[in-house]
């Protein structure tokens, strides 16, 4: 980081902790789409470099693009997966040049919800807390049945490869759907998942 960055933005660059998360400064860099991995939802060489360049800039904590929980409902025709275990290892190229540089990485993990792009690959018919017609590709999602929450709330409990945090959410794109998964699925039907999102129930802790 620039002396200049230290010198006038002195809390900016001071260390700090999420939970058991160390960072060394404040910066956090925003979950951006870049549709720079392949088409096997892998990350490809030029989206690590593209975050090793951010990681080397001096960011304390990156987080990735929007990763998908489900490989059925894409984001986007390159955007990423975590939905199994197979991705790992092709995960771990990324996490592991970015901490080479002192920086930490958190992943945007989500169902794509109404914004799935799965009917360009043949795939399943998008899905939402209620009929909604995507604004960009105008096709309808059909609302989900209440019997096929725990499928996803266990989703979002699998999908990670060694990173630091499991969730976190810049924009309100996947809102409307983890919002219907948290009230409908702890708070009336109180099912016990198994799960640890811990970002979505912690404060973070960087006051
Ligand atoms: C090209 C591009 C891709 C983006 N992709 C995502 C994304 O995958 N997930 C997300 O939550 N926000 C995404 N965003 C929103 C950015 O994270 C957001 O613009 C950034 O946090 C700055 O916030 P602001 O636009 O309110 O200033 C994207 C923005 C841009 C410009």
């Amino acid at each position: 980081m620039a002396m200049a960055t230290k010198k006038h933005f002195p809390l900016l660059s001071s260390a700090a902790t999420i939970g058991a998360m160390a960072l060394k400064n404040r910066m956090v860099m925003s979950p951006m789409t870049t549709a720079y991995c392949n088409d096997d939802q892998t990350p490809s060489e030029r989206l690590i470099r593209y975050f090793e360049e951010r990681a080397k800039g001096g960011v304390g904590l990156i987080t990735m693009e929007l990763i998908t929980i489900d490989e059925s409902h894409r984001y986007m025709h390159r955007s990423m997966t975590l939905a199994e275990d197979k991705y790992i290892d092709a995960h771990r190229r990324i996490t592991d040049r970015i901490h080479q540089h002192g920086a930490k990485v958190q992943p945007q993990l989500s169902h794509t919800g109404p914004e799935s792009v799965a009917p360009l690959f043949g795939g399943p018919q998008p899905v939402g807390p209620s009929v909604s017609v995507s604004p960009v590709w105008g096709w309808h999602s059909r609302p989900l049945e209440i019997s096929e929450l725990p499928t996803i709330a266990r989703q979002y409990g699998e999908g990670r490869a060694g990173l630091e945090r499991r969730v976190m959410m810049a924009s309100s794109y996947m809102l409307p759907i983890v919002t219907t998964y948290w009230v409908l699925f702890f708070h009336r039907y109180a099912i016990n998942a198994q799960m640890n999102i811990l970002p979505l129930r912690r404060k973070p802790v960087l006051a």
